[in-house]
């Protein structure tokens, strides 16, 4: 897809300036976010995504951030601004946890941050609630079982360092199925100081829960409930690889 970019510069006028200063900010406040994306080197954005405020597009939208697609040099990457409306009172701490996961290979890359940006890997795809329920045809099965694997192989890796992503009850909406990699989002709400349950959490979203269970289940046969409670438990007793590969095997992966 050819994407229009726009300059910083503009941002400062309507309605780009509702974007950066999400829901509402004043001229001061504009003017400073135009700096900071400056000193980041972010100098354009392409209006283009799914969701969309006003007339523009923009790759999503939560209750902390807005993110949009920039360039930075010739690249492409995600640009998660805080909203002035946001809890947080700035990025710096979703940044250190978004590094942790980095190091174990899970979310988009960290790239930079700044108070009231952070600027990451640019995932190009769908979030999971809407890519599984537009797969159809030859080979979904397949498809969605190595998706699926590589969410719990993800979440596996965070249990195992004692991290826990805290938001993966809404798994529709943390999981980006790209062309490139598929991976949880969306560290904002992360700890390393409660008690770990990725894998519970996701395959309990996944499978018994009520958001995509259902579309699961349209695309492949799961086993009861009560057999993938069973795993579910001796491996939330006891977090080892076998345990793990126990729920993979029970649930056909
Ligand atoms: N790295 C990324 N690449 C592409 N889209 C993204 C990326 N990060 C977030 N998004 C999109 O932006 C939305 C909001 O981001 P999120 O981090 O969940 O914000 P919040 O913390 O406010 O909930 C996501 O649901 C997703 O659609
Ligand atoms: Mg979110």
């Amino acid at each position: 897809m050819k994407r229009s970019f726009v300059s910083i510069k503009k941002f400062d006028e309507e309605p780009y300036s509702k974007i950066i200063g999400y829901p509402g900010a004043n001229k001061t406040q504009i003017k400073s976010r135009i700096l900071e994306l400056e000193k980041l080197k972010i100098r354009s954005v392409s209006f283009s995504g799914p969701t969309t405020i006003g007339k523009l597009g923009i790759l999503g939208k939560g209750y902390v951030g807005v993110v949009v697609l920039a360039k930075k040099g010739n690249k492409e990457m995600a640009v998660k601004i805080r909203r002035m409306d946001s809890q947080r009172k700035e990025m710096r701490n979703e940044a250190k946890l978004l590094k942790i996961v980095n190091s174990v290979n899970v979310g988009p890359q960290l790239f930079d941050v700044s108070k009231n940006f952070l600027v990451m890997e640019f995932l190009e795809g769908e979030k999971i609630g809407s890519w599984i329920k537009n797969i159809t045809g030859k080979g979904s099965v397949k498809k969605l079982k190595h998706i699926i694997k590589t969410v719990l192989e993800d979440c596996y890796r965070l249990d195992q360092i004692g991290f826990d992503h805290g938001e993966l009850s809404s798994i529709t909406k943390h999981v980006i199925v790209g062309k490139s990699k598929s991976t949880l989002i969306d560290f904002e709400s992360s700890s390393t100081k409660r008690k770990v349950s990725n894998v519970t959490s996701v395959t309990q979203a996944i499978f018994i829960g009520s958001g995509i269970a259902k579309d699961v289940q349209r695309i492949y046969k799961l086993p009861s409930k009560e057999n993938i409670i069973e795993v579910l438990r001796s491996y939330k007793r006891e977090q080892s690889r076998q345990n793990f590969e126990k729920i993979l095997s029970t649930l056909k992966l």
